[in-house]
C-alpha cells in the first residue's frame, strides 16, 4: 500500500499545509536506480584525535574511489566522513563536536553523516569511555538531523578491510539504514574486478524469493551479477516461476520447513556449490501470549528458525557453501525490541540473532564464511498492508526518516553483506529501519 502522506508533502500544497498543522515532513529518499547509481558532489573529511586510519594506503585511498570529490572544507556536502579512531579522551571527544557543530546544517538532503570509530575492546577505561560515548552521540544526530539525512557509526581497524561497507554507506543503496553501529573486523579483502558487478561467477540462493523482500533481495543480488536460485513454497510456484524467469534465474519450489529441504537445496545447486545463502522466508501469526495455541507458536518458529537452523547445518555440513561464502539471514526488530502481540515472531527472529552471534566465528575460522543478519523495521509489503490502518501509519512514522522502508532497502543490505569484499563485516545484526524508535 503505498505511502500517501509521503506522495502528499513531497508536493507544494501538501508541504505548506503539514508545515503549517506541525505535522511531519518526511523526505523523499535518493535510492538506487540504473540512471542514478551514486551520488555526486563533495565529499567532506574531517578527524578528531590522531587517526590510525592515516597513511598512503589510508582512509584518504579507500575514500578517492568512492567518486566523491573528498575536501577539507565544503559549503555543501553529500557526505561528511568524521574518522573519530583517535578520540581517546575528553579533549580529542570534544573535537568531535568542533568538527561536526559548524556543518551539520550544510549536509545535503537525503545525505549522508559517518562516523568512524575504534574497538571497544581496549583495557584503557577512558578510550573505552569516549569511544562509547560516540554511539550516543551517533544516535542522537540522526534522531535530530532530518531531511532524510542518514547517521552511522563504525568501528574498524583497517579502512581497505571497510572499503566495501564505505561504498555502500556512501551510495544511495543505504537511503534506510540509519543510527547504527557497525563493527568491521581486519579481514584480508580482494578488491572485485567489476565494483559494479561484485557477484558475477557466483550463485546466490534466497528463501520466500516470491514476493515482497525476497523478490527484491533475488533482483538485487542478480543485478549484481548473481545467477539466482529463487525458492519459495509449491503454492506460490507461479509467481516464483515468473521472478526467476524475469531474473534469469532458477524455481525451486519447495517449503523450507520440510524435513529434507537441505537435501533437495544441495540436489538442485550448481556442482560447484553456492556462495550467498539468504534466509528470507518468515511467516507471522500474531496473538497474545495468553490467546496463542500451539498451532500458532510451532509454525511461527519452524519457518523462521528452526528452518534456517537445519538448513545452515545441512548446507554446511554437505560443502555446500563455497570458501568465502555468505550467510545472511532475516531478523526484525521487533525480535530486538519485543512486539505485544508478537512472542512467537519475537522469539523466532532474536533466536535469529543468537544464530548469527554464535556461528559467525566458527564458520569464518573453519569455511571462511560470514554469518550476518538484517533486521528490517517496518518496510512496506503485503506482510505490513495487511497492518490495521493506525498501527500501519504509526509504524511509518515511528523512525528518524518519518516513512516505512521499502523491500529494495532490505535487498540492498543484504547485497552489501554478500559482497566478496564484505569479509571483515561478520556475526552482524544491522537495522534497516531508518532508525526506528522501537529498540533504538
Ligand atoms: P511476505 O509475506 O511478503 O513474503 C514472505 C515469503 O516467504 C512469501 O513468498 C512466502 O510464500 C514465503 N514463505 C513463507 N513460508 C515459507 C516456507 N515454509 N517455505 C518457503 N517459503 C516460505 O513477507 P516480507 O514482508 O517480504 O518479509 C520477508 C522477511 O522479512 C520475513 O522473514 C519477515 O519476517 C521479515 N521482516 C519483514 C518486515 C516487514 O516490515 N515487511 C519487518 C521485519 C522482518
Amino acid at each position: 500500500m503505498a505511502d500517501r502522506y509521503l506522495s502528499f508533502t513531497g508536493t507544494a500544497p501538501g508541504r505548506f499545509l503539514t508545515r503549517r498543522l506541525g505535522l511531519p515532513q518526511p523526505t523523499a529518499l535518493h535510492r538506487w536506480s540504473a540512471e542514478h547509481p551514486s551520488f555526486t558532489g563533495e565529499l567532506l573529511h574531517l578527524s578528531a584525535g590522531k587517526s590510525p586510519l592515516d597513511g598512503p594506503d589510508g582512509l584518504a585511498a579507500v575514500l578517492a574511489r568512492t567518486g566523491l570529490a573528498v575536501r577539507a572544507r565544503s559549503e555543501r556536502p553529500v557526505a561528511v566522513v568524521l574518522d573519530a579512531t583517535g578520540v581517546t579522551d575528553i579533549d580529542t571527544l570534544a573535537e568531535v563536536h568542533a568538527a561536526l557543530h559548524p556543518v551539520v546544517r550544510s549536509v545535503a538532503r537525503s545525505g549522508r553523516v559517518i562516523v568512524l570509530g575504534a574497538p571497544l575492546d581496549t583495557a584503557d577505561h577512558h578510550q573505552a569511555a569516549v569511544q562509547q560515548a560516540l554511539e550516543g552521540f551517533v544516535r542522537s544526530l540522526g534522531k535530530e538531523i532530518g531531511r532524510g539525512i542518514t547517521v552511522t557509526l563504525l568501528r574498524l581497524t583497517d579502512a581497505n578491510a571497510a572499503e566495501s561497507t564505505l561504498r555502500f554507506l556512501l551510495s544511495p543503496k543505504s537511503a534506510y539504514v540509519s543510527g547504527q553501529v557497525i563493527g568491521i573486523g581486519g579481514a584480508e579483502v580482494t578488491a572485485p574486478a567489476d565494483w559494479a558487478l561484485p557477484l558475477a561467477g557466483r550463485t546466490a540462493l534466497v528463501t520466500g524469493a516470491a514476493r515482497g523482500i525476497g523478490e527484491a533481495v533475488a533482483a538485487t543480488l542478480a543485478r549484481d551479477g548473481a545467477r539466482v536460485v529463487c525458492l519459495d513454497v509449491p503454492g506460490a510456484a507461479v509467481e516464483l516461476e515468473s521472478v526467476a524467469g524475469r531474473l534469469g534465474g532458477t524455481a525451486l519450489a519447495l517449503d523450507i520447513t520440510a524435513p529434507d529441504a537441505g537435501a533437495r537445496i544441495l540436489a538442485a545447486l550448481p556442482s560447484d556449490g553456492l556462495d550467498v545463502l539468504v534466509h528470507n522466508a518468515g511467516i507471522t501469526r500474531d496473538r497474545r501470549l495468553v490467546n496463542m495455541a500451539a498451532e500458532r507458536w510451532s509454525p511461527v518458529l519452524d519457518v523462521n528458525l528452526a528452518s534456517v537452523l537445519r538448513t545452515t547445518d545441512a548446507l554446511l555440513s554437505a560443502g555446500g557453501l563455497r570458501t568465502g561464502g555468505r550467510i545472511v539471514a532475516t531478523a526484525s526488530i521487533a525480535g530486538l525490541a519485543g512486539n505485544a502481540g508478537q512472542t512467537n515472531y519475537a522469539a523466532s527472529k532474536a533466536g535469529v540473532a543468537g544464530l548469527v552471534r554464535a556461528l559467525a566465528p566458527t564458520a569464518a575460522a573453519e569455511h571462511g564464511i560470514t554469518v550476518n543478519a538484517v533486521a528490517p523495521g517496518f518496510i512496506e509489503t503485503k506482510m505490513t498492508a495487511a497492518v490495521p490502518l493506525f498501527i500501519r501509519e504509526a509504524g511509518r512514522r515511528m523512525n528518524s526518516l518519518g516513512q516505512g522502508g521499502l523491500p529494495v532497502d532490505v535487498a540492498e543490505t543484504t547485497a552489501w553483506l554478500a559482497h566478496p569484499a564484505s569479509g571483515g563485516v561478520n556475526g552482524q545484526v544491522v537495522r534497516v529501519c531508518g532508525q526506528s524508535l522501537l529498540g533504538a
